[in-house]
């Protein structure tokens, strides 16, 4: 098993500071006029400093301007690798956008750390499916379209501090795969409870991106087993931990923040109905095994540029051997309904 370096303290952590360049002024002018001011939130006055993103081994990260640095960075590759997730997330829950019983006739739409925006369950078609309602989705970082519907607007927002809404103004909060980036999950639910109306509902889908297998075949396999210590570890060492599925942390907190009418799934990416689905799971981890792993193998872990290759040639290798292993991840979907007044 590889040997995983311990630190003392994060204070040790090797985070480079904000840079800009010449591609990231592109980017401040590619998209400062995606996003909306309008006036109340903290993304009102957006600096070209927002812009700015944290460089790390030829990798973009978000802004050091904000307090928390989520691991994946925010570049075009690792972009296009949230559109493969989506699409196999798509697949699992049979082409549904949502799984909160939610009305037809919602008015205000939430998707907390959108992402790139692309994709269809968050936040367009959100748009598209309510289009009386206004859809707003927040993250980090400033990667999201130009050109959207007119009900959907973009936010640069964290998430883990207080929200900028109002009590009770919104119907629907969407939440999807924050994990590693959350430290407190009911403080972050008991946000969305506080700006939901009564009845309103909260959706929090969360991926473990540690292997598993029902047939022991991970049980020789040395790449998954580090892969999942450096997600184990590395979680636990920035105060995030990727415990969120195994001990059930969404369904708690959520009933901690006060929600009633709690429901729960739970989707394997192995599912036998879903080959298609598999495949693309391989895809996705093929397409940038770097982007997931890179900020905890080099900037916590501390192992060096070349250990992190050496290790990404051992997961592929495992991966393309797929016939032989029956590695698969989980997701889990929790919704809870504000209980009415
Ligand atoms: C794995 S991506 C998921 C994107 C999208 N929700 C989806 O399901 O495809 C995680 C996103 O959450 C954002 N994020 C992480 N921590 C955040 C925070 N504290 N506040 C806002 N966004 C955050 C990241 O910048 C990234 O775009």
């Amino acid at each position: 098993m590889r040997h995983l370096p311990r630190l003392d303290s994060l204070s040790q952590l090797k985070l480079p500071s904000a840079c800009s360049s010449p591609s990231s002024q592109d980017n401040v002018n590619d998209t400062e006029s995606a996003y909306q001011d309008d006036g109340a939130s903290s993304s009102a006055s957006l600096s070209s400093s927002i812009l700015e993103y944290r460089a790390i081994h030829g990798r973009k990260f978000n802004s050091a301007r904000y307090d928390s640095t989520y691991f994946t960075p925010n570049d075009d590759r690792q972009s296009e690798n949230v559109d493969i997730t989506h699409h196999y997330m798509t697949l699992l829950l049979e082409g549904k956008l949502y799984l909160a019983p939610i009305k037809p006739d919602i008015q205000k739409v939430l998707d907390i750390g959108t992402g790139n925006g692309n994709h269809p369950a968050t936040p367009s078609d959100f748009a598209d499916e309510f289009p009386s309602a206004e859809v707003i989705g927040t993250d980090l970082s400033p990667i999201q379209p130009q050109w959207v519907p007119p009900n959907l607007k973009f936010e640069l927002d964290d998430a883990t501090k207080s929200w900028t809404w109002p009590d009770n103004s919104v119907d629907f909060v969407h939440i999807r795969f924050l994990a590693g980036g959350i430290k407190d999950w009911t403080a972050l639910f008991r946000e969305a409870h506080r700006v939901l109306k009564p009845g309103g509902w909260l959706q929090s889908g969360e991926f473990d991106p540690r292997f598993l297998s029902d047939d022991g075949t991970m049980d020789n396999q040395a790449a998954a087993k580090t892969w999942n210590e450096v997600f184990t570890e590395g979680g636990i060492r920035i105060g995030s931990p990727f415990n969120v599925i195994t001990d059930n942390l969404q369904e708690a907190a959520i009933k901690e923040a006060g929600f009633g009418a709690v429901e729960a799934g739970t989707y394997k990416t192995a599912d036998k109905k879903l080959a298609e689905a598999g495949r693309y799971v391989s895809l996705a981890l093929e397409s940038d095994m770097e982007g997931y792993t890179l900020f905890f193998c080099t900037q916590v872990m501390g192992w060096s540029v070349e250990e992190h290759q050496v290790f990404l040639m051992s997961v592929r290798k495992m991966i393309r051997n797929y016939r032989s292993t029956h590695l698969y991840f989980q997701a889990r979907y929790v919704w809870g309904q504000k209980p009415e007044a």
